[in-house]
């Protein structure tokens, strides 16, 4: 282990996900066993802009890994680049990029090593930092399975299992009452939540925002299963998901975030359209953060223990601002700063589109 390394922070960044505490722990358990002090820094680049940064004990670590969320909690708005000071006369935002007020705390509080868990716009984050001679090791998380570099993040594998089971509940309610079910998932610009949980639970048809739909495509799908079997159809669609002559739903524009745009709400769209086009009866469920609440599944507490096991590898290997990564089944890293702000996005020839085409499943093109 290089001897240098004394003291390191964690801080987990962006919409939260469960495994978080998992790597929390794993990495913080280990730095300690190897006599290093770990700092958790609060609610991500927010509490490092502010200078809220609290030591962790081993006590604050021990009985988190099936707690869902992050206990050092977390911002999806303060990116240090562009940091929401104050307002002009005119109402809109006055930004600021405070990148040295982050260096210069953690300097002062003589942190060797960053710990950034988080996503594409984390990374991007911390990318500027490495350039002003921050030594970081990054971890990839993401409900939405979407960073580039790696092909899995934990939180995935919840928020897929979550959001099957509830479709597997709506298929039963649409069965009985011989509905057009649309079925909203989280997936802004990937559609991994989607096509998995998609396939998973048997949907009928999946809309990912990578393939603009038709809409008279979705509504002949919901016309030929109206008229034979059970009469029902189940739409799994992401919040991205848009029609080919027409645009992403917005549900809410926040000016102070970099990243302003919160979709939602193309599920009560579609219900509508199939209802009014097909004359049959239609309803949706947005599943929102439901998706990135409560427990992990199992297998996100192993990866998200591997991806702490391994940032603390690079971290003893002295293979700083790499990103933890998992490729073609196993664990490996990358450069964190090619990563930074990169998206991962489902592509036509991905086998589980394929596999899901060859079970007769439409994605509405
Ligand atoms: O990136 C993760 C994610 O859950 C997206 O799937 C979703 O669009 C977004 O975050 C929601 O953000 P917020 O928590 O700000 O509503």
């Amino acid at each position: 282990m290089p001897r240098d390394i004394r003291r390191i922070a964690i801080l987990t960044g962006g919409g939260d996900c469960p495994g978080l505490n998992a790597v929390i722990r794993a990495v913080a358990k280990d730095a300690m066993f190897h006599g290093m002090e770990v700092l958790g820094i609060e609610d991500g680049f927010l509490g490092l802009i502010e200078d809220r940064v609290r030591p962790l004990r081993v006590e604050d670590v021990s009985g988190i890994l099936t707690v869902g969320g992050t206990i050092l909690g977390s911002s999806n708005k303060a990116n240090p680049q562009k940091f929401a000071v104050g307002r002009n006369p005119d109402g809109s935002v006055i930004w600021k990029d405070v990148t040295d007020v982050c260096v210069k705390h953690l300097q002062e509080r003589g942190v060797d090593v960053l710990i950034a868990i988080g996503g594409d716009g984390t990374m991007a984050c911390a990318e500027p930092m490495i350039r002003m001679g921050v030594p970081c090791v990054g971890v990839p998380k993401t409900i939405d399975n979407d960073l580039w570099g790696t092909e899995l993040t934990f939180g995935f594998q919840t928020a897929v299992q979550i959001a099957s089971d509830a479709i597997d509940r709506v298929q039963t309610t649409a069965a009985s009452h011989h509905r057009a079910m649309v079925v909203e998932v989280m997936g802004r610009n990937a559609g991994w939540i989607g096509l998995y949980a998609g396939l998973a639970s048997a949907s009928d048809v999946i809309l990912l925002p990578e393939q603009p739909f038709d809409l008279e495509k979705v509504c002949e799908v919901v016309r030929r299963r109206g008229s034979r079997g059970s009469r029902f159809t189940v739409i799994c669609c992401a919040e991205g998901a848009y029609p080919r002559d027409g645009e992403r739903v917005v549900e809410r524009v926040d000016p102070t975030s970099p990243d302003p745009i919160r979709l939602g709400g193309i599920s009560r769209w579609l219900s509508a359209e199939i209802e009014k086009r097909t004359g049959i009866e239609s309803r949706y469920v947005v599943l929102g953060h439901v998706q990135r609440g409560g427990s992990p599944v199992s297998q996100d507490r192993v990866l998200a223990t591997l991806f702490g096991d391994h940032a603390m590898e690079l971290l003893k290997e002295g293979r700083l601002n790499r990103l933890v990564a998992w490729q073609n089944g196993r664990l490996t890293d990358v450069d964190m700063r090619e990563s930074a702000g990169r998206q991962r996005l489902v592509t036509p020839d991905n086998p589980v589109v394929e596999a899901a085409r060859s079970v007769g499943t439409s994605f509405g093109d």
